[in-house]
């Protein structure tokens, strides 16, 4: 059943959330896993729909699965024989699905992995991903709409360097080298705290990892790794969400269990932009309680740069914030399907090309728009909030694969968010 948010504007959010660990590093940590004969248990897993996908796509492959969303915790029992082949069913319900790759080349010497298709952020190639595993040994070739990569007589050290940092080929090289022969560098690596986060669970497993957060990550193989318990790192993504939520609203929110430093291009925006940013014994805390903002600039790059999964969010706060802005998109094409949502909320913004112009307006005006991804439904939602009237952003399945218990959070700080059942068809 389809459903929608009802969001009533002219909230400002006051209050407290709190912030689990990352979905897109516990869904990788659960192929880590996949290194080693026994139980892992990861802990801080975000109660979220992608994690259940995930899960069904190990069992698929032999591994026992014990997840306990309420609690936060999974616990991966790993056989000694296991599988190769991630089915297209679920990789099509889950582009992470992918970050099995490196893991089950390095175990099995063999991975059947399906081909994402497009999804509605842009098309992202897979050729570092093969490219780097083809350097370790492997080879590597699409048939059938499944990328196939065997390794019979294991994977050997190589010296790898990336075109571009690319967070899922730096993690499919990372876990495949770590079972490899000898050592491998891999150079121009993505850098973000969810690359560091596999490392060093890696790294309780026995392995040999060194330069993770830097530019340049050494490998030296391993015969085998060992299971371990790993808490999954904060989620940087949503707790940015928070802060552009405080901003935009102009509110007052500290997000417990956020980790500031992980959102310096963020949070050093939003506080030149008149925004008050402080770091808490908790968290951090973001309040623009006492003046309307003003709108900055933003072009998104790897990190350390300004993330371009809160692109939208910046979207939204520029829409409402004093003066004209332009954001950047330099990571994925066709990221820019808030922006005709949010012409529909009375936003004043113009694309041209990887550029959105906007002219903050003091206040938008209620609408049904309709989510396309996570981030940019988590973005609406926001808007709704500054606007006049009522809201309804549809496509709630979105919000949900990213935000647990997004409208309950939001109603805690003093917003009138409710779910209800979407009878409208989706749009085309
Ligand atoms: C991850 C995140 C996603 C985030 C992105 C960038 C997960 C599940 N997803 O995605 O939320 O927006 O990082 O921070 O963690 N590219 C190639 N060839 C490749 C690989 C990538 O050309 O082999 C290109 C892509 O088309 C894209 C860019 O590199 O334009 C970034 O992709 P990448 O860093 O790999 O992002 P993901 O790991 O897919």
């Amino acid at each position: 059943m389809r459903e929608r948010f009802r969001v009533v504007g002219g909230a400002h959010l006051v209050g407290e959330v709190r912030v689990v660990g990352a979905k897109n590093s516990a869904l990788k940590l659960m192929a880590v896993a996949l290194l080693a004969v026994g139980r892992t248990t990861l802990t801080n897993v975000p109660a979220i729909a992608d994690v259940t996908i995930m899960a069904e796509l190990l069992r698929r492959l032999g591994v026992g699965v014990d997840y306990d969303a309420a609690a936060g915790v999974v616990v991966l029992d790993v056989p000694e024989r296991i599988g190769h082949r991630a089915d297209y069913e679920l990789v099509r319900a889950l582009r992470a699905s992918i970050s099995v790759l490196g893991p089950l080349v390095a175990r099995v010497g063999e991975a059947d992995v399906a081909v994402p298709g497009g999804d509605a952020i842009g098309s992202r190639g897979l050729d570092l991903h093969a490219a780097g595993l083809e350097a370790l040994g492997a080879e590597v070739h699409v048939t059938h709409g499944y990328l196939v990569a065997t390794a019979p007589r294991g994977l050997t050290g190589a010296e790898i360097r990336l075109d571009f940092p690319s967070v899922g080929a730096t993690e499919n090289i990372l876990t495949a080298a770590v079972l490899a022969r000898g050592t491998t560098t891999i150079d121009n690596v993505a850098k973000e705290p969810e690359i560091v986060d596999i490392a060093q669970m890696l790294i309780s497993m026995g392995a040999r990892v060194e330069g993770a957060g830097t530019s340049r990550i050494t490998v030296h193989g391993v015969e085998a790794l060992a299971p371990t318990e790993h808490a999954v790192v904060s989620d940087r993504i949503a707790a940015g969400t928070w802060a552009f939520a405080a901003a935009t609203t102009r509110g007052d929110i500290e997000i417990v269990g956020g980790v500031a430093d992980h959102l310096r291009a963020p949070l050093g925006a939003l506080e030149s932009a008149g925004c008050h940013v402080e770091v808490t014994d908790r968290g951090f805390r973001v309040s623009a309680v006492d003046r309307r903002p003003r709108a900055f600039d933003v072009a998104t790059l790897p990190y350390p740069g300004f993330p371009t999964d809160l692109q939208p969010f910046a979207l939204s706060y520029n829409a409402v914030a004093d003066g004209s802005a332009m954001v950047t998109e330099n990571l994925f094409e066709a990221r820019f399907r808030t922006v005709q949502e949010l012409a529909r909320l009375g936003a004043d913004a113009q694309v041209d090309g990887h550029h959105v112009m906007t002219h903050g307006v003091p206040i938008l005006s209620g609408a049904p728009v309709e989510s396309s991804d996570i981030r940019s439904g988590a973005a609406l939602v926001i808007a709704g909030l500054v606007a006049e009237g009522e809201t309804l952003v549809s496509g709630v399945h979105h919000i949900d694969r990213g935000y647990p218990r997004f409208e309950e959070a939001l109603r805690a700080m003093g917003a009138e968010v409710t779910r209800e059942p979407d009878d409208e068809p989706p749009f085309a």
